[in-house]
């Protein structure tokens, strides 16, 4: 009897925890862009990106919100700026060239321009 008891109560509480559905709450995802753009800015920091380029103003490279502002909407711009981080180039912005970072994993570069592409 006491372990019927016990199972019952386990159910109750899973029941109550799981009772509002599986979709995760709309802070639970607000939360983890925050922490996936937090990554990707600390990577800038890591890397040598704002020996650069700073958020809001031109330096060597353009400023963040200027590249945000160009590729807004556009599709497969991030593809395009991660090969760009990793290998380097120049032309969009002016005859300064941007070094390649081939040391750069993918990953780490697409975190840094996902963060990059929400500057404002
Ligand atoms: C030595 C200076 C320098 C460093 C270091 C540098 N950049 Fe750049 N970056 C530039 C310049 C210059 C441009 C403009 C290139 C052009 O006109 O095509 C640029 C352009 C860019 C662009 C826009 C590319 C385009 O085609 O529109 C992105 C995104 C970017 N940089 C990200 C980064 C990230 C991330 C890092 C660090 C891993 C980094 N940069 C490090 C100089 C730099």
């Amino acid at each position: 009897m006491r372990k019927l008891l016990a199972a019952l109560s386990v159910c109750l509480i899973l029941a109550s925890c799981g009772g509002s559905g599986s979709k995760p709450s709309a802070d639970a995802v607000k939360n983890l862009e925050t922490a996936k753009r937090l990554e990707g800015k600390a990577l800038l920091t890591k890397n040598d990106c704002l020996t650069c380029h700073i958020e809001q103003e031109k330096l060597v490279g353009p400023a963040y919100k200027d590249v945000a502002a160009k590729y807004a909407g556009q599709e497969g711009a991030a593809n395009m700026l991660v090969d760009k981080v990793i290998n380097g180039g120049s032309g969009v912005w002016g005859d300064v060239a941007m070094a390649a970072h081939p040391n750069l994993s993918r990953s780490d570069a697409e975190k840094m321009v996902n963060y990059i592409l929400t500057v404002k």
